[in-house]
């Protein structure tokens, strides 16, 4: 949440820090400044997107080689222009843009007013920015650096940081807890930013700061130390990210390429993990701890939102094929309700961004415990890859859409390949068996793309229910999962009320939700559910709810009790949530676009959530 861009160099920092804020605006988008240092320190910030910054700013003087920025998603104090970061220190000494939260503000705050300190906003970040003041006030101090590390050692809580001292033209000082900062490397310059999207069009050279880190940068020097000032030697990673993976190219929303760019994600995950001519699947993350895995005695699977869902999914498999008993959590319980852990429990992480603040808490506190912790995540190099003790990247590329789409596709495909090999290397499937599930799993990418091709029935389809108040998703088994992650979708971007639940379940409450103007999406697959399913749509019908089906080609039974119907290819049904999740993502697309909503940037979302 928030986004942090920094810039030193020989060009005009500006330019670079407004196309960075643009990139990383999935992180939040209710404000958004800049400051540029240039004799003085500039600030400009403005209410709302990128772009209003930026006609805001267009007549004024942003020149400077030096400049840091910031997108906000707001936690505390309401978005607007004065709660807009970077924020100035009370004798304008500091400029600081922040992301994540200070938690003993108040405490903090507290001391400084006594100090005669006055603050202009409700944010804990004008307390850092001051706390930083009052230190580089004092006589013995007068040094930026010094200043930083003496107030970062009184906080608690969560930050990434980037600083400009007026006094100080030559240098930005940057540090990190909690949440991520990535410093790319250039020719006599240096960038800064939350993620490697706004880094990667000038070096594929980063450092990923590690918590505890401060950076003091200059445009030719980088020094890394501790709060506690001991030096700290970094690592440059060389990162492998293209301008056309962060770019919309001619499609209207990010969503929709992402949602076009499965078959293709699908593929890159499972390439080099499924080999056909061994008729075998390799998870090379997993290699040295695969023994463990196999004698484990439980698996527990953590995430949050969508990853949650890909995590559900992931029970339904490892218990029915590899028989081990799974639970599945949501992050923000599991890291606080004291869970039982034991010795021989396998903990997966599963998580797009990798910076969740609650699923890093929460694997933070597993392995205290001793649990051996894997990560399934998309974006290389983060927080929580770096925390696991092994792990599976899922190479769906850069998703920038709030609402994810092809991360839960590659989650899936992912953790579908972990449960078949744990199920044959604990001997709970034949070759045969394991064999036919590689084949489906290699078959999918094709029948995504003949759903892709569908996508005009479903926009008319869309066209119909876009007016609808409330949608209910309903599935089982493995369909379950499938049918939460549509509703999610609906209400993400459309801000369409939907609920997804287990079909058997509608009996017990969402029935009574159901009158002609209800959209009932029911998913189902030709699996050992299909005629209970079939039931619970004439529950549906005789209340003159409109069901709408996503039908495999040969399912003519539901096919003619459906209303309206999304077709998609047969499959096994271990694998029939790679298929069926695909109309659902379009029909949400289709219906926020018609209902003229912000598909990339829903309001109130973030995508990236290092705040708890
Ligand atoms: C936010 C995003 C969701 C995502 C969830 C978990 O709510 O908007 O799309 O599923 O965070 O994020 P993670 O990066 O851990 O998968």
């Amino acid at each position: 949440m928030c986004g942090i861009v920094g810039y030193i160099g020989d060009k005009n920092a500006y330019p670079i820090l407004i196309k960075g804020l643009q990139r990383l605006e999935y992180r939040g988008y209710d404000s958004a400044g800049i400051a540029i240092h240039n004799s003085s320190l500039k600030t400009f910030k403005k209410k709302g997107k990128v772009n209003e910054l930026e006609t805001f700013v267009a007549d004024k003087d942003t020149r400077g080689y030096i400049g840091i920025g910031h997108t906000r998603w707001a936690t505390h104090g309401e978005p607007g222009n004065a709660n807009a970061h970077p924020h100035t220190s009370m004798n304008g000494n500091f400029v600081l843009a922040h992301n994540g939260i200070i938690e003993n503000y108040a405490e903090l705050k507290e001391d400084l007013l006594k100090k005669g300190f006055v603050f202009q906003t409700e944010t804990d970040t004008e307390v850092l920015v001051n706390l930083i003041e009052y230190f580089y006030n004092l006589n013995e101090v007068n040094n930026a650096e010094l200043a930083v590390r003496l107030a970062l050692s009184k906080v608690v809580g969560a930050y990434g940081i980037v600083i400009l001292c007026k006094n100080e033209k030559d240098r930005i000082i940057a540090a990190k807890m909690g949440s991520p900062l990535v410093i790319g490397i250039g020719q006599g310059e240096y960038f800064l930013a939350s993620d490697a999207g706004p880094i990667v069009e000038y070096t594929n050279s980063v450092i990923y700061l590690n918590d505890g880190n401060v950076a003091i940068i200059g445009k030719n020097s980088l020094t890394l130390k501790t709060i506690g000032n001991a030096p700290v030697n970094f690592k440059i990673t060389k990162i492998d990210l293209s301008i056309g993976d962060i770019e919309k190219g001619d499609f209207d929303h990010y969503m929709l390429k992402e949602i076009f760019e499965q078959p293709k994600t699908i593929q890159d995950t499972y390439r080099g993990r499924i080999k056909p001519e061994q008729k075998d699947i390799v998870l090379g993350g997993l290699l040295d701890v695969f023994p463990k895995i196999v004698q484990a005695k439980r698996i527990i699977i953590i995430g949050c939102g969508t990853s949650w869902h890909a995590a559900l999914l992931a029970e339904y498999l490892i218990e029915e094929y590899a028989r081990v008993p799974v639970e599945v959590e949501y992050a923000s319980e599991f890291r606080y309700r004291k869970p039982i852990i034991n010795p021989g429990d396998v903990i997966i992480a599963v998580s797009q961004s990798g910076e969740t603040a609650d699923t890093l808490a929460a694997i933070k506190m597993a392995k205290k415990q001793g649990a051996l912790i894997l990560g399934i995540c998309n974006i290389v190099g983060s927080s929580i890859a770096r925390e696991t003790d092994a792990g599976v990247y899922t190479h769906a590329g850069t998703e920038i859409g709030v609402a994810s789409t092809k991360a839960f596709t590659a989650q899936v495909t992912v953790l579908s390949l972990f449960a078949f090999k744990l199920a044959k290397a604990r001997g709970q499937i034949d070759q045969e068996f394991y064999e036919m599930l590689i084949n489906e799993m290699l078959d999918i990418p094709d029948k995504v793309q003949t759903i892709l091709l569908r996508n005009s029935n479903i926009k008319k389809v869309a066209e119909k229910y876009k007016d609808a108040v409330n949608a209910l998703y309903l599935g089982r088994g493995y369909l379950f999962p499938v049918a939460l992650e549509g509703a999610l979708k609906l209400k993400e971007i459309s801000y369409m009320h939907a609920e997804g639940y287990a079909a058997g379940e509608m009996k017990h409450g969402p029935i009574a939700l159901v009158d002609d103007n209800l959209p009932v999406i029911v998913v189902s697959a030709k699996d050992g559910y299909y005629e209970k399913v079939l039931n619970n749509i004439q529950e549906v019908k005789a209340r003159k709810g409109n069901i709408i089906a996503v039908v495999t080609e040969s399912n003519n039974k539901l096919r003619n009790m459906a209303d309206d119907i999304f077709e998609v290819p047969e499959s096994h049904p271990a694998v029939a949530a790679l298929l069926t999740v695909i109309p659902l993502q379009l029909f949400a697309y289709y219906i926020a676009v018609m209902r003229e909503c912000n598909i990339d940037q829903p309001r109130n979302l973030a995508k990236s959530v290092t705040v708890e």
